[in-house]
């Protein structure tokens, strides 16, 4: 199959990516550094041509509500619309567990990502993941002030990127299934606690403080478990103890 992926060189995009080519697909990857910008559509509805599929992992920049609402709805337009053009069968999207209720930031984005891709024409399906592994580095990195990083208060249940990656190579091949699938780590955490066990394996900060930070709008949901999968959610190992183990061997 000729599949294009939109994000090819991000985190969950290259992991596609990858899963695809080890399968056999040709797979055309499309970012803006091969020339593509999906908000604006410059050079879309080329890097679309002849592919049978589009799987979606682009990322925005900004977390500003109205920016990053603008973001994802512009960018489901644009893919859409040159999709439709294209000929694709089908359009794979990677989003994310829990984000309903949510109304500012990062998910109340992707919600209107979701909600403008299944205003058609072309199919979508949908693949809602937890956070990944992967993203208490990225906590690790926005939180840190000094020696203490300062984690808010999360309920997550982590899974590899390798494994949504997997996950969403099914979901954008299959002809039939699910139009939303969900998709979590074996086990819930506290993010603070993932955090920690980072830290201690980097050997830095040298210390991770839980906070409730009043200021974001989405505390008190992220706190109280929206974010993690219902009771029908494929559950995908590695645990985020043996993803440590894995990526940052305990020194001996
Ligand atoms: N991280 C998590 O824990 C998690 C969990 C669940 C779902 N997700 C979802 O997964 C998606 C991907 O996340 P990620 O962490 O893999 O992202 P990432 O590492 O930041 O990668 C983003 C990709 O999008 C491309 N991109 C950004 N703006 C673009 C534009 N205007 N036109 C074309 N390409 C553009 C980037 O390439 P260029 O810079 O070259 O354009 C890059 O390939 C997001 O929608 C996120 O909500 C993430």
């Amino acid at each position: 199959m000729r599949i294009a992926v939109v994000g090819a060189s991000g985190r969950i995009g290259r992991e596609v990516a990858d899963v695809l080519t080890k399968q056999g697909h040709e797979v055309l990857g499309v970012s803006r550094a091969t020339g593509v910008d999906v908000y604006t559509a410059e050079g879309l509805a080329e890097a679309l041509a002849g592919a049978d599929v589009v799987i979606d992992s682009v990322n925005a920049t900004t977390t500003e509500t109205a920016a990053v609402t603008d973001f994802f709805r512009s960018v489901a337009r644009n893919v859409q619309h040159a999709a439709a053009a294209a000929g694709v069968r089908r359009i794979a999207l990677v989003s994310i567990i829990g984000i309903d209720q949510f109304t500012a930031g990062h998910y109340a984005g992707k919600l209107a990502q979701e909600h403008a891709y299944r205003e058609g024409p072309v199919p979508v399906r949908i693949l809602r993941a937890a956070q990944f592994h992967e993203f208490t580095e990225m906590m690790l990195d926005w939180t840190t002030r000094g020696d203490t990083a300062y984690v808010p208060k999360y309920r997550a249940q982590l899974v590899a990127a390798r494994a949504v990656a997997e996950k969403l190579a099914e979901v954008a091949i299959e002809d039939s299934g699910a139009a939303m699938i969900e998709i979590a780590g074996p086990h819930e955490l506290e993010l603070a606690a993932a955090v920690a066990k980072l830290a201690a394996r980097q050997g830095k900060p040298a210390h991770v403080e839980e906070i409730v930070d009043v200021d974001d709008p989405n505390h008190e949901l992220q706190a109280r478990g929206a974010l993690l999968p219902g009771p029908e959610a494929v559950l995908a190992g590695p645990t985020f103890e043996e993803w440590l183990d894995h990526k940052y061997p305990a020194q001996q």
